[in-house]
Order: C-alpha cells, then sequence, then structure tokens
C-alpha cells in the first residue's frame, strides 16, 4: 500500500470463473446425503482432506447462508481470493499464500482485556463454539481499488461484544494481530509499526454488518486469509479488516492502527468506502473486480449506506472517508 512498485493488480488474470459455476458446498453435501448417484463417488479435494483431519473446528463449517445479505455480483473465484492477499507480515506483496502457511494458529489464545468487567483469556475453538455461526456473501473493497465478493463464515461482532461485557465508559475496541517473529518474516521490517492493530468504534462494532470471520468459502479461514479469525467490515476500505487477532482490548481512546502510524495523510481511522474522496495517490471512483478485471462504479460505503450512514450522522468535520 505504502510502496509503489508494479502492483498486483495490474499483472493479467484470466482464470475467471463465472458466478453459475460457483458451487454452494451444502447442495454438494445435500446431495450426498440424498444418495445421489455420482455425488458420493467425488471425493474431496486433497487440501480439503488434510484440512479436515487437522482442524478440530472442520464439523462447524459450512454453516448456514443467512439469506439477508444479497450481492448484485457474481462471487469471486474461490482460487483468487484464497492467492492474491494482503498480509504484510508475510510480505510486502500479494503472493504470500506459501509463505503463510507456516503461521501456528494451534494452539490460539484470544485475549478480551481493557475496560471490561472481567479480563478474558479463551482458546479459539471454545470462542467459536460460543458463537453464532454464519455465511454471509459480502463485498469487500481494497484502498488499493480492487474489489471481490465472497462467502465468509463467522458471527456478528456484537455477540463478542456482548460476551466481552464492556465497562460503560468504553467507547472503541483495539483488535491486535499476532506477532509471530519464527514464521512472520515481515516482522523483520522494522520501519513498520508492530503488531498491525486496527480499530472500531463500539457503535460500529455492534453494527449489525460488522462480523468476525473463521471462515471463508464455506471452510474454515486459511492462513493468507487471516486464520483463525479476522474482522470483516464490509462498508470500510480491506485494511480495517485486521487478521489472524489474538486480543480485543475495549478502550475510551480512539487507536491509532498499522497504517495509521505509517502514514495519517493517507490512511485514517474510519476509512469510509466513498468514490469521490480520492486516496491521495490514486482515484477510488473506479474498483477491479479480482476475477473477471472489469472495472466498476464504486459505491458509497461499497453499496452498504443503508446499514451505516446513521453512525457517522454529525460527523461532518471527521475525515470519514480515507
Ligand atoms: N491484517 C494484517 N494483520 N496484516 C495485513 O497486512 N492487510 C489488510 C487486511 N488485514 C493486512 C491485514 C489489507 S490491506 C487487506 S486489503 C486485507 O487484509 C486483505 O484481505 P485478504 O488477503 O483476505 O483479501
Amino acid at each position: 500500500m505504502l510502496i509503489r512498485r508494479k502492483k498486483g493488480w495490474e499483472i493479467a488474470e484470466r482464470d475467471v470463473t463465472p458466478e453459475s459455476v460457483y458451487k454452494n458446498r451444502r447442495q454438494f453435501l445435500k446431495g450426498i446425503a440424498a444418495g445421489s448417484i455420482g455425488a458420493a463417488a467425488i471425493s474431496l479435494p486433497i487440501g480439503r482432506a488434510l484440512a479436515q483431519g487437522s482442524d478440530p473446528t472442520a464439523d462447524l463449517y459450512p454453516a448456514m447462508r443467512n439469506p439477508a445479505y444479497v450481492v448484485d455480483r457474481a462471487i469471486t473465484d474461490k482460487s483468487k481470493a484464497l492467492t492474491y492477499n494482503n498480509f504484510y507480515e508475510f510480505g510486502s506483496h500479494k503472493f504470500i499464500s506459501d509463505a503463510a502457511q507456516a503461521m501456528k494458529i494451534r494452539p490460539w489464545t484470544v485475549k478480551i482485556d481493557g475496560m471490561v468487567e472481567k479480563p478474558i483469556e479463551i482458546d479459539f475453538e471454545d470462542l467459536v463454539r460460543k458463537m453464532p455461526l454464519e455465511e454471509r456473501v459480502y463485498r469487500f473493497r481494497c484502498v488499493e481499488a480492487w474489489a471481490m465478493t465472497v462467502p465468509w463464515t463467522g458471527f456478528p461482532m456484537k455477540a463478542l461484544v456482548d460476551y466481552a461485557k464492556p465497562l460503560s465508559g468504553a467507547k472503541y475496541i483495539e483488535m491486535q494481530t499476532a506477532e509471530q517473529k519464527d514464521t512472520m518474516p515481515g516482522l523483520r521490517q522494522f520501519w513498520y509499526p508492530w503488531p498491525y492493530i486496527e480499530g472500531l468504534t463500539i457503535s460500529e462494532a455492534t453494527n449489525e454488518l460488522a462480523m468476525i470471520a473463521t471462515g471463508i468459502y464455506g471452510e474454515s479461514l486459511p492462513k493468507q486469509n487471516g486464520a483463525p479469525l479476522r474482522l470483516v467490515t464490509p462498508w470500510k476500505y480491506g485494511f480495517k479488516n485486521v487478521k489472524s487477532i489474538v486480543r480485543f482490548t475495549f478502550t475510551d481512546k480512539r487507536p491509532v492502527s498499522f497504517w495509521e502510524q505509517l502514514n495519517d495523510g493517507e490512511y485514517g481511522f474510519w476509512a469510509n468506502v466513498n468514490p469521490k474522496v480520492p486516496h491521495p495517490r490514486w482515484s477510488q471512483a473506479q474498483e477491479r473486480l479480482l476475477t473477471t478485471g472489469e472495472e466498476v462504479p464504486t459505491q458509497l460505503y461499497n453499496g452498504y449506506e443503508e446499514y451505516v450512514a446513521d453512525l457517522y450522522k454529525g460527523m461532518e468535520d471527521e475525515k470519514l472517508f480515507m
């Protein structure tokens, strides 16, 4: 984001999968349950079978899709969403998916602290089994002007806030990514302000759209996409969507995020999507869809205005869109 090299999204992308080709795994499983000929003979891909063997939460997927969140765009080809990533802990380019496999995600302890009734430390597996998991298809818009549409599995962030029992003075939640010096080569790039942190106001975090994702495409999250848990706020630029979270801190002070610490002239706290407010170095009017390469107009709040515009009433003096 900060370093201006040839952008990954300038590379030709021809592996297009139209929406009609995308298959919901539930349909597939239903087919097996119904004993339909053919379906039972299809074996799971090797990667998937291995993941099932080693992932103690594999039984939670796929979760039921919540039909309330409809996107009028094709779902991005899974192979694209899982191999074109931003995760600077593993390198400041898009192709970190292999490197990210070194990350250790078990055991994974999540801390909830700061202005809460009682600090909590909980194992990820215990946490995820307490939460109401569902699938939601959301648009995703990176500040670099590429976009995708993906089915996330996870739980409303409000459920986590309720579980945390914040004190009445808490106004923000700061979220922090793991720092694994032995598996994350990016941490050696000392000019970045590690750890990666991000923040939301409590009213943003309890908005119905805000989600903690633990899965994608009907399976648990792969490491490169932020396993075992990450933030998803579809009305904000992608950099808000902090990955591989180890800590949620409730506070009355506005967190200064990783990118804001690096360059507050280009990246702010709010980071809401707005086609009319350009990044200082490029336009935000259009976005490039990951699978097709098609350029389409960007929408205010990434198309989620009806859900979130009220959050920002009376805040016209704030830099809401950077
Ligand atoms: N979280 C951490 N810890 N480190 C990162 O570098 N990159 C952010 C966000 N979360 C990032 C992160 C950015 S810039 C984007 S666009 C999204 O992750 C990309 O998510 P994806 O790789 O699942 O598409």
